[in-house]
């Protein structure tokens, strides 16, 4: 019942880091990334074209993007908010642009300073400059399970944003659980009517494992045939705009699951790992994944 492969979208370098506060070095990165294109992963979202102020991390966006050696294998992500971000990202030749907004009002104040309805022209406009460079588009919808000011937001308030984004041009949507408070059953609740209204392929699961519920979830959107999921190595990541979120499904982990449940994921885990521990090493901390506690006891 489960599918036969599965796609992986690495967010470490993005997502990852945007809410660790000692600052990575440009060059740490760029190794770091370069690490992750040779383990088979197909798809790696670099960093975000976002205002510098606002997520001092990835300030070096447009040093990483240049630096990094390009695997013809892989497409290379990154966030982009705005026109500003665009002209930036276009001229560091980013293959993919991600927009992303959130279906709570507060959240998506408190994160890009705009409400929802003065966020759409704003990401249309995006849009349209990345169609017409010829950029693949990714959308992303934050708080879908519940928002850290708002509480549950919706189902209706949920889908009104993610057809506006559909309606504006994204290829995919990846609905994120940007704290982590999804269980399975909302996750059921969310796919059982997403899956009424928008094709299967054109959707990926962006789970937070704040709760330890991320793999479960991941287990409970496999049920439903998705195929396509965000995480980051070692487990790491959170939005800074969002208290009391923390690290992304680790895709240590979920490549290991997945792999063992006979899954293809087409990544090499030894690979993975040997990434994982470079970005250890950068950090100066353990990684939250189960796999590198494992890993570390050996
Ligand atoms: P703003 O301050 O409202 O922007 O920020 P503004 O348009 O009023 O401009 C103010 C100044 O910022 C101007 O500079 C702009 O040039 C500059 P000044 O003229 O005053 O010197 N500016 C920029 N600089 C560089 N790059 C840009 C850019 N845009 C404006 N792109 C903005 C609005 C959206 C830019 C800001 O709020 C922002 O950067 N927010 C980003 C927050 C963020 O990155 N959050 C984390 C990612 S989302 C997430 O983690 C969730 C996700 O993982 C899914 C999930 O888990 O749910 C995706
Ligand atoms: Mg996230």
């Amino acid at each position: 019942k489960w599918p036969d492969k599965v796609t992986i979208k690495e967010v470490g370098p993005r997502d990852g880091l945007q809410n660790e506060k000692e600052i990575v070095s440009a060059e740490e990165k760029i190794e770091w990334i370069d690490a992750l294109s040779q383990t088979g992963l197909s798809y790696i979202e670099i960093t975000s074209f976002v205002n510098p102020n606002w997520v001092p991390q990835l300030s070096d966006a447009e040093v990483v993007a240049k630096g990094i050696k390009r695997n013809p294998a892989v497409t290379y992500g990154a966030l982009v908010p705005n026109m500003r971000g665009l002209e930036t990202a276009l001229e560091a030749d980013i293959d993919e642009v991600s927009v992303f907004m959130s279906a709570s009002e507060t959240h998506n104040r408190k994160n890009i300073n705009k409400s929802i309805d003065q966020t759409f022209p704003v990401l249309q406009e995006t849009i349209n400059g990345a169609l017409a460079a010829g950029k693949s588009l990714r959308g992303y919808v934050s708080t879908i399970f519940g928002c850290p000011y708002e509480g549950k937001v919706p189902i209706e308030q949920v889908f009104m944003v993610c057809d506006r984004l559909f309606d504006m041009g994204i290829g995919e949507l990846s609905l994120g659980d940007t704290t982590g408070i999804a269980n399975p059953r909302q996750v059921e609740e969310v796919l059982d009517l997403a899956l009424k209204r928008y094709d299967r392929n054109k959707i990926a699961l962006h789970f937070h494992d704040t709760r330890g519920m991320a793999m479960a979830n991941v287990l409970k959107a496999l049920d439903y045939g998705i195929t396509s999921f965000d995480s980051a190595l070692g487990g790491i990541g959170g939005c800074p705009y969002a208290p009391g979120a923390s690290g992304n499904v680790a895709t240590d982990d979920l490549v290991y699951m997945l792999e063992d449940m006979g899954i293809s994921t087409k990544i090499n885990q030894a690979k993975l790992l040997d990434a994982a521990v470079r970005i250890q090493q950068s950090l100066g901390k353990k990684l939250p994944s189960h796999q590198m506690a494992v890993y570390s006891e050996q």
